[in-house]
């Protein structure tokens, strides 16, 4: 599925006001993230990080582990349509930024589970959106189709 020019200017915007309640007061690198499901619902996540610095928690995987407590996952919803991801510097539109590496494998699994192969959009300042399928940000996934 791809969604709409409005769909993805709205999923953008859910992604940078979820950035706003960011806790991040060690990197004063802000998050925000936003999925978009299949049944029209949208979570969103901010990072968390921690004083113990490594249990930080990015943006995309509280928002994935957040659909999931709060209403289901993707097989609940419809599928994964689409993942929004704002961040930078706190305070400034940064470079465009794509999921981190155990982000990916963590919204890859939530994407199995309603058989999508999701569109991320990485937004920037001055309007710049680079979009990316996750299977390309992610190539040749481990995912529960492994496990039976
Ligand atoms: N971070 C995210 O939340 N998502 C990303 O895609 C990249 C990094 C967070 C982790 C940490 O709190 C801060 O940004 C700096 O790495």
């Amino acid at each position: 599925m791809m969604p709409d020019d409005a769909t993805r200017t709205a999923l953008i915007a859910a992604a940078r006001a979820a950035r706003e309640t960011a806790y991040a007061p060690y990197s004063h690198f802000t998050v925000g993230a936003a999925l978009l499901f299949g049944d029209g619902s949208v979570v969103t996540g901010c990072n968390v990080e921690n004083a113990s610095y490594g249990l930080s928690l990015c943006a995309e995987t509280v928002a994935s582990a957040t659909a999931t407590a709060a209403g289901g996952h993707a097989g609940q919803r419809g599928g994964l349509v689409a993942v929004a991801v704002a961040g930078g510097p706190e305070g400034v539109d940064g470079e465009p930024i794509t999921p981190c590496g155990r982000c990916r494998q963590v919204l890859y699994e939530q994407a199995a589970l309603g058989g999508t192969d999701p569109l991320v959009l990485s937004a920037g300042g001055d309007g710049v959106v680079v979009e990316e399928r996750l299977s390309f940000l992610l190539p040749r996934a481990f995912g529960p189709a492994y496990l039976g």
